[in-house]
């Protein structure tokens, strides 16, 4: 038996409450119109149980910088200091808008890694993305044009370009790319947001989608990449600047704009920890459903690179007792 392969403690089994907290938080928002105050809820949950982690943890992708973000801000240690060094990717409410009309897909989402090993996005809020599940993870290519490698996923798929369906943001931005997928004869599932939960139904061997592409927000590139490194399939990233003063800042910071980023670049190592907990429904994840005033329960994906375990955390909650141990803020 390999010493450094013998089972050990498994964070992401601890991690798994801090998304649950977020997302029964979260959920008490849906469909109220009012996204800060659902995400506002999200992060004080979420922050309430990491500080119960035992961990000496820094945030690397959070909430944004100190002064715009009270809690779970980009740089914020967090744990009680104990090993191990990690860094953190958080999203306590990925999919703001979605939870506050109701729509499908949002999730409260956590990632952890060895120190020093996620992908630091400095000032670039976008990126542009591509991900599939391993059968065609080798074909991923953000230099090639698109419908060559749509053409490219069918063959290998054995099928038709006509069945395969591309998940993407809708966005303007993305008009170019639409005409063309369009145009070699793919379909188009268009979400409004949650490009985290599209990378991880994309990745997803036997799903009905084949692949996710466009430009999204660049931390959930690196928190989706946490979670392929654990259930398989492949994620590439190239940083996409919004304008000049962007692409300034990124180049000064010695940024370079051609790279295409894969998963091992977005988060390297392996020894990667990862929670999602659903909020509103989703194809992935059932949301939060509430029972009455007492009752509430969550779904759960749970997962560590290492083992390459995956597991589903079905969790039924005392809301009334939840309620006694949080106050108001989860319950
Ligand atoms: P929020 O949870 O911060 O609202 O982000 C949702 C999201 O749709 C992401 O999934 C996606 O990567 C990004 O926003 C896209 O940004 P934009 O809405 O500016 O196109």
């Amino acid at each position: 038996m390999n010493v450094d392969a013998r089972p050990d403690r498994n964070l992401a089994l601890e991690l798994v409450r801090t998304t649950e907290y977020a997302a029964l938080a979260a959920a008490r928002w849906i469909g109220r119109g009012e996204k800060e105050s659902a995400d506002g809820a999200a992060v004080d949950a979420m922050r309430l149980m990491l500080g119960t982690v035992h961990m000496d943890g820094t945030v690397v992708i959070g909430e944004g910088e100190k002064d715009e973000a009270p809690m779970l801000y980009n740089g914020e240690k967090i744990g009680d200091g104990s090993p191990p060094e990690v860094d953190i990717a958080v999203d306590p409410l990925e999919g703001t808008d979605l939870c506050a009309k109701g729509f499908p897909n949002s999730l409260a989402v956590i990632a952890l890694a060895d120190r020093g090993t996620m992908f630091d996005p400095g000032p670039c809020f976008y990126m542009e993305k591509m991900a599939a599940a391993k059968d065609v993870a080798h074909l991923l290519d953000l230099e090639r044009p698109l419908p060559e490698t749509l053409q490219l996923i069918a063959k290998e798929k054995g099928t038709s370009v006509g069945d395969v369906v591309v998940v993407m943001l809708d966005r303007e931005r993305h008009d170019d790319a639409v005409r063309e997928i369009r145009e070699a004869g793919a379909r188009i599932r268009f979400i409004p947001h949650g490009d985290v939960a599209a990378s991880l139904i994309a990745v997803t061997q036997g799903s009905p989608i084949d692949l996710m592409y466009g430009i999204g927000g660049t931390p959930e590139g690196v928190l989706s990449a946490s979670a392929i490194k654990c259930i398989g399939g492949k994620i590439i990233g190239r940083l996409w600047p919004r304008n000049d003063e962007e692409r300034r800042a990124a180049l000064e910071a010695g940024y370079d704009l051609e790279e295409v980023l894969d998963t091992d670049r977005l988060v390297s190592g392996e020894n990667i920890f990862f929670s999602a907990t659903g909020v509103t429904e989703g194809d992935m994840l059932a949301g939060v459903h509430f029972e009455g005033p007492e009752g509430a329960t969550t779904e759960s994906l749970v997962m560590r690179s290492r083992s390459g375990t995956v597991r589903k955390v079905h969790a039924r909650h005392d809301r009334a007792k939840l309620r006694e141990i949080t106050g108001e803020m989860v319950g």
